[in-house]
C-alpha cells in the first residue's frame, strides 16, 4: 500500500500521509480504538489533497504572517454565487447568501429559529446523524419519514411524509445528493416534494453540501431552484468543503432568497455568538469556487473509477456484500446483512478482524442496522486493499 506499487496514473493515485496532522478520521481508529494499521474509511473527507489553486491561496495567505479578524469580503459571497450560477444553473443572488462556520452549526441555528422547544422536525433516514443531534440537543423532536429501499435503490415516500406534515412537522432537513444513501434525487422527485411543501406550507432546509459530488448520467438539482415559490419557503445550505476536501477550514454559506428568513437566521447566529469567519477558510472557499472546477472535473471519474471498482470486486469475490451503489458523493452504504453478523458485531468485525474502519449504519438511523457506510474518497490502491482485508478477513471467519 505505498505509491512503488503502482504506477502513479491520477494525481489521486497519491498516498498522502496523514499523520501528525491531527487528522480526525485516522487518529480514531488507529489511536482511540486501538487498532494501529486500521484502514479509516468513516467520517466524510478524502484522503487527497485540496487543489493545487487552494493550497497555493492558502499558503499565500499563511505567508504573510498576521491573521487578525477578517472581514468576509464581497468577492467571497460573488464566488460561490458565481459557482452555483455556472455549475448549477441557479441563479443566486449574493445577497440571499449567509456565512456560517459549517453547516452543522447552521442547522442548529436553522433548528433554533424556526421551531420551538417540542415541536417536530421530519428527517428522511437513513441520513446524516448530526440532523437527529440538531433536532434533539436543542430539544426538538425528531420525526421520521423512512426511505423506501427496494434492496438496490433508495427513493422517498411521499405519501408517508403527507401524513407527516398533517401530524405536526413544519420543518423538514432535506439531503441532496442524500448522505449515506447515495442518492442525486431525479427532478421529478424533488418536484413532487416541492408541490407537498408548498401546498402544505413546509419550510424546507435542503443541504446541499455534496452538490458537486455526482456521477455521470445524474444531474444534482438545487431544490430552491425549481420553483420561485419555493425558493422563498426554502433555506439551502451549501459549502465547497466536501467538494474541494477543504471541511477542516469551517466556512460554508446558507442561500435564502426569502429576505424574513435571512434575517431570522441571521438573528439566531448572532444570539449563538457567531460573527466573524475563519481568516484561512475565507481564503480557501473563495479559492475553490473560483479555481477549482478543473480539479474537480478529474475528480468525479476518479471517484466513480473507485465505485466500480467495489461494484467489480463485491459482485466477483464477496457477493455476501452488497453494494448499493451511490449515484452521487464519495460515501456509499455496504448492505452487510447477509453476513448474519449481529448489527452490534458488524463494525467491530471490519474493525478487529479486517482492519477496516467504517461508519455503522446504526448511526444514520435504525433503518441500516446491518449496514455500514464506506468512504471511498481515497487512492484506488487503498479501497483495493481494503476490500482485499475485508474478503480475507470474511472468508477466514
Ligand atoms: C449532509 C451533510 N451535511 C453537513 C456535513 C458537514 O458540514 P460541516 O462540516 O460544514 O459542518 C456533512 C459532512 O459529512 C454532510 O454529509
Amino acid at each position: 500500500m505505498n505509491n512503488s506499487e503502482n504506477s502513479i496514473v491520477s494525481p489521486f493515485d497519491r498516498i498522502v500521509d496523514r499523520t501528525g496532522t491531527e487528522s480526525m478520521k485516522w487518529i480514531h481508529p488507529r489511536r482511540d480504538l486501538g487498532v494501529p494499521d486500521a484502514i479509516p474509511m468513516w467520517v466524510a473527507d478524502m484522503d487527497f489533497e485540496a487543489p493545487p489553486a487552494v493550497v497555493e491561496a492558502l499558503a499565500r495567505r499563511v505567508r504573510h504572517g498576521v491573521f487578525g479578524y477578517p472581514e468576509t469580503p464581497p468577492s467571497f459571497f460573488e464566488a460561490a454565487a458565481g459557482w452555483l450560477r455556472r455549475r448549477h444553473g441557479w441563479p443566486v443572488e449574493p445577497g440571499w447568501l449567509s456565512m456560517t462556520p459549517g453547516l452543522v452549526p447552521a442547522l442548529n441555528f436553522i433548528v433554533r429559529a424556526f421551531t420551538k422547544p417540542g415541536d417536530p422536525v421530519i428527517l428522511q433516514t437513513p441520513v446524516y446523524h448530526p440532523f437527529f443531534y440538531a433536532v434533539e440537543n436543542n430539544g426538538r423532536r425528531v420525526v421520521r419519514n423512512p426511505l423506501k429501499f427496494d434492496g438496490r435503490r433508495y427513493t422517498m415516500d411521499l405519501d408517508d411524509l403527507r401524513t407527516k406534515i398533517d401530524a405536526a412537522g413544519r420543518l423538514l432537513i432535506l439531503c441532496s445528493p442524500h448522505n449515506p444513501v447515495g442518492r442525486v434525487w431525479d427532478r421529478e422527485e424533488l418536484e413532487v416534494l416541492g408541490r407537498i411543501a408548498v401546498e402544505r406550507d413546509l419550510l424546507v432546509v435542503s443541504d446541499e453540501i455534496h452538490h458537486d459530488l455526482v456521477y455521470r448520467g445524474r444531474r444534482h438539482h438545487v431544490f430552491a431552484g425549481l420553483a420561485p415559490e419555493l425558493a422563498q419557503q426554502t433555506i439551502t445550505c451549501l459549502a465547497p468543503s466536501k467538494t474541494f476536501n477543504i471541511a477542516g477550514l469551517s466556512t460554508a454559506v446558507v442561500a435564502v432568497p426569502n429576505p424574513d428568513l435571512l434575517k431570522r437566521f441571521e438573528d439566531e447566529k448572532e444570539r449563538s455568538g457567531f460573527d466573524l469567519g475563519n481568516a484561512l477558510g475565507i481564503v480557501a472557499f473563495e479559492a475553490a469556487y473560483r479555481h477549482g472546477e478543473a480539479w474537480l472535473d478529474e475528480l468525479l471519474p476518479y471517484l466513480e473509477g473507485n465505485v466500480d471498482l467495489m461494484a467489480t470486486f463485491l459482485a466477483e469475490r464477496l457477493p455476501e456484500i452488497k453494494l448499493v451503489r451511490p449515484e452521487g458523493t464519495y460515501l456509499a452504504l455496504l448492505d452487510c446483512r447477509a453476513l448474519g453478523l449481529a448489527p452490534d458485531a458488524l463494525n467491530d468485525f471490519f474493525l478487529r478482524r479486517a482492519g477496516v474502519y467504517f461508519s455503522d449504519g446504526r448511526m444514520f438511523g435504525d433503518e441500516a442496522a446491518g449496514f455500514v457506510r464506506i468512504n471511498f474518497g481515497c487512492p484506488r490502491s487503498v479501497l483495493r486493499e481494503a476490500l482485499e482485508r475485508i474478503e480475507r478477513a470474511v472468508r477466514s471467519q
